[in-house]
């Protein structure tokens, strides 16, 4: 919890943007209720229960970088889908293709031209040759873990304290006094992930190399960066050591580049010259459509190939989905790499990462506080210490759940969307300056109020 924050004062700022929220949200409020009638909890999925006003705002239309709700309130969207929506909402070269798809099949189960461009696209960028297709990064992660787990016939994989890889079980666990613990909240878990799973610390090389030397880690599933506990990067020369330490032991490493692909256009195993096994992403691939994929280097498709030949039939065999590899998919992919995720959009989007980070600067200098601001690419992010975090367990203590909901809920008052979990922005190529000055602004106006 932040020290230098009034919490008597915190509160009752925090009483006043709420009856404002209610205020200016009548019909937000209208549906929640209509909600709760055939939808658990009011929402149909459990994280939109997280926002930080007493109820979500529910939404109209999103064009570019900007969503209206149903109240007729427009806001700028740095939330973008949590990365679904980084491409900005409902580009237009992507809706085109996607309509264009939809209207001569979206689902057959066989291949389409595309699939071939894409890969090839996705070799391009990010240096391995192989790729497969499903509809999520959580699936991405599930099946290339078990892809390592059948190679490698080893029981067990490596994941970095307070990670986030989507709802694969084996991730679901965390560090506390340094032993390893099912992660709080992790509901109905099919094992203790214990018997699954080791768990180090992000940037810790001698942790790193203590678990890996049982040997029986098939694969490490790491992001370059964590970037869902707040954004913390790697300490130089640390992914050297991981990768020299995964050789070492006989072990995978999978990049997971869901979010990290906000680094550039190969995400950061291009811009920092990573060399994984295997590569896993998903979220804005297809400008919103549901669409995924897993890539890797030629030893492990030898290696895939095998295992799968080998086995009676892989239909049943935990690595598929009906609907993986879909046309609609597929051509909103390549649309979507093709005009809108481009190099040239890359570079607009990181200058406006960093006028957004020097913008938040100038708040936290200007009013005293003992905040600082992180960058990853074109995503930014304000943490409540003096000091960013190098490990997953020391972001998760720098935590501070009651002030976030506060500076959420002021922005969203004033028009803007922050990711919710945590303080984070993302720059779309849709994102303009005077956005970028709008979030400036609010973000001034929330530590003005907190040091008055
Ligand atoms: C790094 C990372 N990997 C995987 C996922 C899972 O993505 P999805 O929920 O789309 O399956 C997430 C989701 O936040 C993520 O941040």
């Amino acid at each position: 919890m932040n020290s230098t924050v009034d919490r008597s004062k915190l509160a009752e700022l925090m009483r006043r943007e709420t009856q404002r929220f209610v205020d200016e949200h009548p019909k937000s409020a209208e549906l929640f209720e209509q909600g709760k009638r055939s939808l658990l909890a009011g929402v149909p999925m459990p994280w939109m229960t997280q926002w930080a006003g007493p109820y979500p705002v529910f939404v109209a239309g999103a064009e570019g970088a900007r969503f209206t709700d149903v109240d007729g309130r427009t806001y700028v969207d740095f939330c973008l889908g949590d990365t679904g929506a980084m491409t900005g909402h409902a580009p237009k070269v992507a809706v085109d293709a996607i309509a264009r798809q939809a209207a001569k099949g979206i689902t057959t189960m066989l291949p389409s031209e595309d699939s071939i461009w894409v890969g090839r696209e996705m070799a391009r960028r990010f240096g391995l040759p192989y790729w497969q297709f499903c509809l999520t990064a959580t699936d991405a992660n599930r099946f290339t873990i078990r892809l390592a787990r059948e190679i490698t016939k080893r029981p067990k994989i490596l994941v970095y304290n307070w990670c986030y890889h989507g709802s694969v079980d084996e991730t679901i666990s965390t560090l506390e006094d340094g032993a390893q613990r099912t992660r709080p909240g992790n509901i109905g878990a099919p094992v203790d992930p214990a018997l699954t799973t080791r768990v180090v610390e992000f940037n810790d090389v001698e942790q790193l190399e203590k678990a890996l030397a049982h040997e029986d880690v098939a694969c490490v599933l790491a992001e370059p960066a964590l970037t869902n506990i707040g954004i913390v990067l790697p300490d130089e020369g640390y992914h050297e050591e991981l990768r020299r330490l995964t050789r070492r032991y006989g072990t995978y490493l999978v990049i997971d580049e869901t979010h990290c692909i906000c680094a550039g256009p190969g995400g950061a195993t291009r811009a920092w010259g990573l060399e994984p096994d295997f590569l896993t992403i998903g979220k804005p691939l297809a400008s919103g459509v549901p669409a995924a994929c897993y890539g890797m280097s030629e030893e492990v498709a030898v290696r895939a190939n095998a295992a799968m030949d080998a086995a009676p039939t892989t239909d049943v065999g935990g690595v598929g989905g009906t609907l993986s590899g879909n046309a609609l998919s597929l051509a909103a992919m390549r649309a979507t790499l093709e005009h809108v995720l481009t190099d040239e959009a890359f570079d607009r989007m990181i200058a406006l990462g960093e006028r957004w980070t020097d913008g938040v600067k100038r708040g936290i200098e200007e009013n005293g506080l003992d905040w600082e601001v992180q960058r990853l690419g074109c995503r930014g992010e304000y943490w409540f210490t003096r000091t960013p975090p190098r490990t997953g367990g020391e972001a998760a203590a720098a935590d501070d759940h009651e002030l976030a909901r506060f500076t959420h809920l002021f922005a969203l008052n004033r028009g803007i969307l922050l990711t919710p979990f945590h303080n984070m922005a993302l720059m779309s190529p849709a994102t303009a300056e005077d956005d970028v000055d709008a979030h400036t602004e609010v973000f001034a106006e929330t530590a003005e109020a907190l040091t008055a």
